[in-house]
């Protein structure tokens, strides 16, 4: 599978498997069965309470450690130096492993938070070996601004909500200048895209589902990865073979006409969007 590599440690296959909300049993299963059909991307996080059960599935399949893709997150309550630093142990403690291809800031913090010590301590575990990349989620321009350019953090990644019926643009333009690849979070809109008559247009034209059509546009675009989230083997084969959907310039158009203001994902601690 293709992969996003920058000179910030990055080596993120484009499509992964978002984890959140599976816990327990059924994110091991879903694990499992992802690594079987060829994900080599895994998307956890503190928060999610399910890296023990994806380090379950890290620890028992067949594909080794270093095949594997795993991003994991820090919540923002956790971002004072120390915490930050004790998070992260208890991640690797939990997936059963000695580093992270991938380690996140999940949100911005609240009130005095204090970023630049916060990138300090995650640029800490980076160069010491044991996160091989480091970036943030949720951050909007001025806040990437501030890191990138002002702070000089050498973030491989930014994590954000991004779909067929949002636009990221000038995030999007912002990674790429800075070569930072965009993982695209609730690609699939939640499984809301049945609302987008134009999407099932597409869909029929190529003979393919309006899934495969809204994770293929994803998956065009440079330096962008996706992260699908999909418990059953069915939906995660489906989603794989999004990669062989070939899109033109009429489907191309017919999605950017659809709304760009669907965000789905805005919990009271958010900050201020673009
Ligand atoms: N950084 C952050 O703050 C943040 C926030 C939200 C999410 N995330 C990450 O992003 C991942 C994905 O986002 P998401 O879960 O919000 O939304 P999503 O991936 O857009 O949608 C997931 C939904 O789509 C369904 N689905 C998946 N493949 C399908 C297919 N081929 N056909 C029909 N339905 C399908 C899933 O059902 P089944 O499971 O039944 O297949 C599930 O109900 C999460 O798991 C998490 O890892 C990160």
């Amino acid at each position: 599978m293709e992969t996003i590599s920058n000179a910030h440690g990055l080596n993120l296959p484009k499509l992964g498997l978002g984890t959140w909300p599976m816990l327990d049993a059924e994110c091991t299963r879903a694990v499992l069965s992802a690594l079987e059909l060829g994900y080599r991307h895994i998307d956890t996080a503190a928060a999610y309470n399910n890296e023990a059960a994806v380090g379950e599935a890290l620890s028992t399949t067949d594909v080794p450690r270093e095949h594997i893709h795993v991003t994991t997150k820090v919540w923002w309550d956790k971002l004072e130096p120390a915490a930050l630093q004790a998070s992260f142990e208890d991640s690797l403690k939990a997936l059963r492993t000695d580093y992270v291809d991938l380690f996140l800031i999940h949100w911005p913090g609240r009130g005095d938070w204090n970023l630049q010590a916060s990138l300090d301590a995650l640029t800490a575990l980076y160069e010491s070996g044991r996160a091989k990349a480091i970036g943030v989620a949720n951050f909007p321009l001025a806040l990437m601004r501030q890191a990138v350019e002002e702070l000089k953090a050498p973030l491989a990644a930014l994590q954000v909500e991004y779909h067929v019926a949002l636009d990221q643009q000038p995030l999007l333009d912002f990674c790429r200048q800075h070569q930072i690849a965009l993982t695209a979070y609730s690609p699939l809109a939640r499984n809301r895209l049945s609302d987008y008559q134009a999407l099932q247009q597409i869909a029929h034209k190529h003979g393919v589902l309006p899934t495969q059509v809204a994770l293929k546009w994803l998956l065009d675009q440079e330096g962008v990865a996706a992260i699908p989230k999909a418990a059953s083997i069915n939906n995660q084969r489906s989603n794989l073979e999004a990669f062989k959907v070939r899109l033109d310039d009429e489907d191309r158009a017919l999605i950017a006409q659809l709304p760009k203001d669907q965000r789905l994902v805005s919990p009271d601690f958010a900050p201020k969007w673009d």
